[in-house]
């Protein structure tokens, strides 16, 4: 992993190199980088170690965790595309089974406050019960999937390894898995590099598009994590069929909004939004400018002086499309300690 001239805090692990012959110390890092705002998952509840989080990134790949062995967590969050399901419109579980929503990336976890598009949960320990048990994703059930595990010829092992103890309970299999996903720190596109001078350059094109971002953009798509982490109606819908936060709060001001996602890695997670409704970032920007259907909910943002949509010129989407292009972080897309193993 590239060493980072940050001024961070870390909790520094070291990894022994699985290569036997040559024994070889590779420093692994949950790291804050100084340009992103305070965590939210509490690390001291769920302290890090190497050999949680790897049982973590075992559990991520493993198919077992689904009713017929056939899915994995990793089947849907594909580390190439930023841990999105590539090319998929809604996620694509067992059986061929069509959900209702597009998968969104498990990145920068660490810093979220709710999970899913609806906000519907609070802790990240407390996800991996809702794609097992949802019958169009793994289909399973959270204790038949600790009796696979306790009954494996490999899983106690690793327990014990990392816990000190080969008894699988529910909070071990979750803080593990929630070890591995924090881990996933996306934060070294070339755009972090420039804001933290670490000998990044942004183009003209790039500087330009980066300040029509911030006038027109980053009031929801705010900070450096790329949301507001709040929810709001951009009206991606023209009939709302999925009404998004209400389901949670049955508060109908809230129909129709989701939760800001991030545009970090944007350009390797298409589709968009949480039908997965636009192919391309082009298809994004002439939403915003002229396609966005308008509703009570409709954000106030997107409404100003009476009129609907954002205004822009084609050259303006251009420079802005070419800004979101700066915060690809190859590091993180092919990061080895991140892949199945
Ligand atoms: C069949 C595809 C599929 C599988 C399998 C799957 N997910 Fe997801 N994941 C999704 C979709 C779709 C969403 C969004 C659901 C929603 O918002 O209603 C999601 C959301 C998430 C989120 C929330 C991200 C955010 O920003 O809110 C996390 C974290 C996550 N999944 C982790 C996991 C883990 C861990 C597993 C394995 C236990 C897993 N997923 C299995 C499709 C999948
Ligand atoms: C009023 C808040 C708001 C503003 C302003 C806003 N967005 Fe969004 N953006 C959202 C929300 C909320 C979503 C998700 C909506 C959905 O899924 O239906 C979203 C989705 C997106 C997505 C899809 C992300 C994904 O992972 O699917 C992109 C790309 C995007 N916005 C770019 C932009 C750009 C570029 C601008 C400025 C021209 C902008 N947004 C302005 C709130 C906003």
């Amino acid at each position: 992993m590239m060493k980072l001239n940050l001024s961070l805090f870390f909790i520094a692990v070291l990894l022994l190199s699985a290569c036997k012959k040559e024994p070889v110390k590779k420093e692994m890092e949950v790291f804050i980088p100084s340009n992103f705002p305070a965590p939210v998952y509490d690390l001291g509840i769920n302290p890090f170690t190497a050999k949680k989080f790897e049982l973590g990134r075992k559990l991520f790949y493993d198919r077992i965790l689904s009713q017929n062995n056939t899915i994995s967590c990793g089947s849907c969050h594909q580390q190439f595309a930023a841990f999105v399901h590539a090319g998929h419109i809604v996620s694509h579980g067992i059986h061929d089974r069509l959900g209702k929503r597009n998968a969104p990336p498990v990145m920068n976890m660490l810093w979220s406050k709710d999970f899913f598009w609806d906000g519907g949960v609070h802790n990240l320990d407390l996800v991996p019960p809702n794609p097992i048990h949802n019958p169009v994703e793994m289909d399973e059930d959270l204790g038949n999937v600790l009796e696979k595990l306790r009954n494996s010829s490999v899983y106690p092992a690793l327990f014990k390894d990392a816990y000190n103890t080969d008894e699988i309970n529910s909070t071990r299999f979750l803080q593990a898995m929630s070890q591995f996903m924090v881990s996933l720190v996306s934060a070294n596109s070339r755009y972090d590099k420039f804001v933290r001078r670490e000998g990044g350059t942004l183009t003209t094109t790039e500087l330009s598009g980066k300040s029509l971002f911030e006038q027109k953009c980053a009031s929801c798509h705010a900070s450096d994590l790329f949301t507001d982490r709040g929810f709001h109606n951009n009206g991606s819908q023209n009939i709302i069929t999925d009404s998004g936060r209400y389901a949670i709060t049955l508060n109908p001001e809230d129909i129709g909004k989701f939760k800001t996602p991030t545009l970090r890695n944007i350009e390797k997670t298409a589709p968009y939004m949480h039908g997965g409704k636009f192919q391309t970032l082009e298809e994004v920007l002439n939403h915003y400018a002229n396609g966005i259907s308008n509703s009570a909910t409709l954000d106030a943002q997107l409404k100003q002086n009476g009129s609907v949509g954002i205004a822009l010129s084609d050259d303006e989407k251009a420079k802005i499309i070419s800004f979101l292009k700066t915060l690809t972080d190859d590091d993180f897309l092919h990061n080895r300690n991140f892949s199945e193993q």
